[in-house]
């Protein structure tokens, strides 16, 4: 019998409870699927390549067909490199679908062998994204249940640091834009 092997890849900066949703519901439908951290130079990430593995490794270590890897370059090379047929994404709302659907189109153009398939998250993971997560968490908000416990506590881990960093600048004289932080600190 042939044995499926599938990609899913993405930024995961950091990943969330939907990444982690959409993980178990692929590690039920393929035989082996592969976490990959696009490593894209271009993008100012949070978390670094390493950390963000780190944290994916930890979440995925009950998963026995499940394994994290990174890469680079076209998602499609990567695939056709590690053996995969088929690259997961989720489709949380509509809003999702067209860039998607551009996405997958354009995979399937560049590799005709390649299937994407979408899968949907629990609905209560719908409204969730990295972006937002990062956005809560650095103005100070609860990311509780949105992300797994050891991600939470890097984000707040994080958060001290830059914390830190914006005082000791503003003892130093300078105004929080002089900082390259990324975070702002939150007026109590
Ligand atoms: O989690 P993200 O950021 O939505 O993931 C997007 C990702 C990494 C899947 C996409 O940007 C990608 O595939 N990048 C690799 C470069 C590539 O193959 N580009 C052409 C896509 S049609």
């Amino acid at each position: 019998m042939k044995r499926i092997k599938a990609i899913y890849p993405g930024s995961f900066d950091p990943p969330t409870n939907g990444h982690l949703d959409l993980i178990e519901r692929g590690s039920k439908i393929f035989d082996e699927l592969v976490v990959a951290i696009l490593r894209n130079p271009e993008k100012d990430p949070l978390f670094s390549v390493a950390d963000r593995r780190k944290m994916l490794e930890a979440m995925t270590s009950g998963f026995d067909n499940v394994s994290v890897d990174t890469f680079d370059g076209l998602t499609v090379d990567y695939a056709l490199r590690v053996e995969a047929r088929a690259i997961l994404r989720g489709i949380r709302a509509i809003s999702d679908y067209e860039y998607e659907l551009q996405m997958a189109l354009m995979n399937r153009k560049l590799q005709p062998g390649l299937e994407t398939v979408f899968m949907m998250p629990a609905e209560k993971y719908s409204y969730l994204s990295s972006r937002l997560v990062r956005e809560v968490a650095q103005l100070g908000g609860s990311i509780e249940c949105l992300v797994p416990d050891l991600v939470e506590q890097k984000l707040r881990e994080k958060i001290d640091v830059a914390h830190k960093f914006a005082d000791r600048q503003q003892s130093a004289g300078k105004t929080p834009a002089e900082g390259k932080g990324k975070f702002r600190k939150k007026k109590l």
